[in-house]
């Protein structure tokens, strides 16, 4: 069986700040397989790694990422409440792309198109990272599945995975139907049922996100589920001991 892969949700951040570089950083230090981040846009335009819609919640700041430009975003702080963290700042997509590139690390991107819809995100994350030659090393997914959509028809060979919060029926053949390729399901969803079997058997690549209990991540990874992960510290060293 080929070796499951540990990625890092928004950076190792059991440890920095989500969505920073540090935390990014950390990831790569642990020798995480690979990172989740999420994106947004600025109202000039920018790709920023961010979970929200909003700044509020991890930073020192109020309000929209999208009626910020990214000078203004830059003058925030990061830290999400974090002690000794009192640098981080949001980054930019291209600046956690530099950040990884002379490793080996796999990126999926999340396009946060759920809640607010970003015009012309999709193919502007897709030619930054053509840019960068590293369309080979990331995987791109979305709870909205029309924004996949979009990135199949910009580059067909693009690695798309299609995020589930809820049960859709039949999702392999859908994905299939798609030509998507991976699947990332909720830790909530597969413990459901027969779900994770099933969607192994399908031939998709799992990757389940968040994982941060040992006992979660021991079962998904000796499954042979792919985790997503706080802690890519304690999952490198569990799958070690599968
Ligand atoms: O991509 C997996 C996971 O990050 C999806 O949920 O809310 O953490 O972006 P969320
Ligand atoms: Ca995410």
């Amino acid at each position: 069986m080929k070796q499951v892969k540990v990625y890092a949700h928004r950076g190792a951040s059991a440890y920095a700040p989500e969505n920073t570089l540090p935390a990014f950083a950390l990831a790569m230090e642990q020798g995480a397989d690979g990172i989740e981040l999420d994106i947004h846009l600025t109202k000039d335009g920018e790709l920023v790694v961010i979970h929200d819609e909003k700044v509020d919640r991890t930073t020192n700041g109020t309000g929209l990422v999208q009626d910020y430009t990214l000078a203004e975003l830059r003058a925030l702080c990061a830290d999400n409440g974090m002690d000794g963290f009192a640098e981080a700042r949001i980054p930019t997509l291209r600046e956690v792309l530099a950040l990884v590139k002379p490793g080996k690390m796999l990126v999926n991107i999340e396009i946060k198109t759920g809640i607010l819809w970003y015009d012309g995100i999709e193919e502007k994350a897709l030619r930054l990272v053509e840019g960068m030659g590293m369309q080979d090393r990331v995987i791109w997914s979305s709870f909205n599945h029309y924004s996949i959509e979009k990135i199949r028809q910009l580059a067909p060979e693009a690695a798309t995975a299609y995020l589930l919060g809820d049960i859709i029926c039949d999702v392999e053949k859908y994905a299939a139907a798609h030509g998507v390729q991976g699947l990332h399901p909720g830790l909530y969803n597969v413990k459901m049922a027969d779900l994770l079997q099933r969607y192994l058997d399908s031939g998709l690549t799992v990757r389940v996100w968040t994982v941060n209990g040992a006992e979660d991540l021991r079962w998904l990874m000796g499954q042979g589920a792919d985790v997503i992960t706080n802690d890519p510290k304690l999952a490198l060293e569990i799958r070690r001991g599968l």
